[in-house]
């Protein structure tokens, strides 16, 4: 462990402790840190919530950690329990704020060094603004150097729902306190894109439209909302994963080389990009954007029920399970380039990846019974299940006569490194502990995303022409989004061996 990190003291206090957040990706990631001695030399995680008691919910942290951490729970267990503490707390209480003030200055008192409060508020999202200005208002934000706020997406469900949120968390908290997580910036596979642009002299000169003729950015999911409605119903797609993820991972593949690796430079180049999206116009969505919601079917041998049948979801909802886009960047690097941004739930597999395709060469040298002629080189960056990058392009087939086929350069994270990437949480985690803000989202990115999705969030207000559900479980959304694009719409990480082949992968919209 760093110096850095060793010495210090950590109280990380936990607002919805009792919750799905808590249980399924906090608790797990701060176990594996345990467990790897990344945590503090001196670290508390005071849990804080309405009803548990403190041995039960210990033993329920231990549940999940054994169902989602990397490493089931081992002899340190105990050790690690006994550094988890409760305090009871009803997030609308003033009276309980003030509770909390003195059980944490108590606390405090019996530290050897200076205190750093960690406030990450794993409660409902719609509480972040109520909850943050109750601890400012009890004076538990004083010490700004000392003291961080961690939230969540979804911020907001529009531009003026964020902005109020976000008022309140900062009439108390300083920008450089709050650290807004999006989760997919602590992937590694996410992270990486910017060593693979900005470490490498080869890419950056054509990184370009003279040189790059589209780049799509796919997040399909296979499983369904599970027991989630009654949060995707006011969500959907659009606001669950395009709002944040998707156009994160575009402002990475998209920004201007920063010039150092800094939280500040970072930020702005992000801005840009998100700034220089061209506005959707009102009455142009249609042109620009598919949704669709999935009905029931069979997966893997087994019937699934349609969105509108699952869990606190209305019979007649007209929620987005998927969503697409075509945008593009007005600036000189980009311009002309389409964008298409995609993701949806039930779809054929899980499958993160970016394709950068490649304009066709200029000219052909090769007489057509060579084949593949203009076929495209494409750089796919696959973020999850597989950890890798591809490089397709043509290469000369053995023998005579002279034909072209297929062929790629493969990098695996794994294979490459021989060692297991951490969960995105213990990466945000531990950067949280650190004090370093470069993988979290800026207020001006948040607003800027809304503000860029106001028309599209307007225009799915009402329900679709295309009526709902219009798309079954195990294929790949709604038939309207291959208009979207000009090839093919299935993703193409993790494909045959040479890959190459699309295997028996379903088609659009069956
Ligand atoms: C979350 C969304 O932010 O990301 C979920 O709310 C989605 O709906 C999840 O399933 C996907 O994350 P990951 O890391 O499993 O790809």
């Amino acid at each position: 462990m760093e110096e850095d990190i060793a010495n210090r003291t950590i109280r990380f206090v936990l607002l919805g402790a009792s919750g799905d957040l808590a249980h399924s990706k906090i608790l797990p990631a701060l176990y594996d840190l345990h467990r790897e001695g990344q945590l503090p030399g001196h670290f508390t995680l005071v849990a804080v919530s309405r009803s548990a008691e403190l041995e039960a919910l210990r033993q329920s942290y231990r549940d999940s950690v054994a169902h989602y951490a990397r490493q089931p729970p081992g002899a340190d267990w105990e050790g690690f329990a006994a550094g988890i503490f409760h305090i009871r707390l009803d997030l609308a209480e003033a009276d309980d704020y003030r509770r909390l003030k003195t059980a944490l200055a108590e606390m405090d008192r019996q530290a050897r060094g200076p205190v750093e409060r960690i406030f990450y508020l794993a409660t409902p999202p719609h509480l972040f603004g109520a909850v943050a200005d109750h601890l400012g208002r009890e004076g538990l934000a004083e010490d700004q150097a000392m003291t961080r706020l961690v939230v969540e997406k979804p911020m907001g469900h529009d531009l003026e729902s964020f902005r109020t949120i976000n008022n309140l968390m900062r009439r108390h908290f300083a920008e450089e306190s709050i650290y807004r997580i999006d989760h997919f910036l602590g992937k590694e596979t996410v992270q990486n894109l910017l060593a693979f642009r900005f470490a490498n002299p080869m890419f950056e000169p054509i990184w370009n439209r003279q040189y790059i003729e589209q780049v799509t950015i796919t997040v399909a999911e296979s499983e369904g909302i599970g027991g989630r409605g009654a949060y995707y119903e006011r969500a959907g797609a659009l606001r669950d994963m395009v709002q944040n993820h998707l156009l994160q991972l575009l402002c990475l593949i998209a920004m201007e080389p920063p010039v150092t690796y800094t939280a500040g430079d970072l930020r702005h180049k992000k801005e840009e990009v998100l700034n220089a999206l061209r506005p959707i116009p009102e009455g142009g969505v249609d042109a620009v954007a598919v949704r669709g919601q999935y009905g029931s079917g069979v997966v893997e041998g087994e019937p699934v029920p349609a969105y509108r049948q699952e869990p606190a979801v209305s019979a007649e909802s007209s929620v987005e399970t998927f969503a697409a886009l075509k945008l593009y960047i007005d600036n000189w690097r980009w311009q002309g380039v389409p964008f298409v941004l995609r993701t949806g739930k039930r779809l054929g597999r899980r499958v993160t990846e970016l394709v950068v395709r490649f304009r066709p060469v200029p000219h052909c040298t090769f007489p057509p019974r060579a084949g593949l002629n203009a076929q495209p080189a494409q750089l796919i960056i696959g973020i999850q299940p597989e950890e890798e990058i591809l490089l397709r392009f043509a290469a000369k087939e053995p023998g005579t006569p002279f034909r072209l086929q297929p062929a790629r350069m493969r990098f695996n994270y794994r294979e490459a490194f021989n060692k297991e990437s951490p969960a995105a949480y213990e990466t945000l985690l531990t950067e949280v502990m650190r004090g370093e803000p470069m993988h979290f989202m800026h207020a001006e990115q948040v607003a800027a995303a809304w503000r860029f999705l106001t028309p599209v969030l307007k225009a799915w207000e009402s329900p679709p022409e295309d009526p709902f559900p219009n798309y079954t479980p195990g294929s790949w959304g709604p038939k309207a989004a291959k208009g979207l694009l000009e090839e093919e719409w299935q993703p193409t990480c993790g494909c045959d061996a040479a890959g190459l082949g699309r295997g028996s992968e379903p088609k659009q919209g069956e």
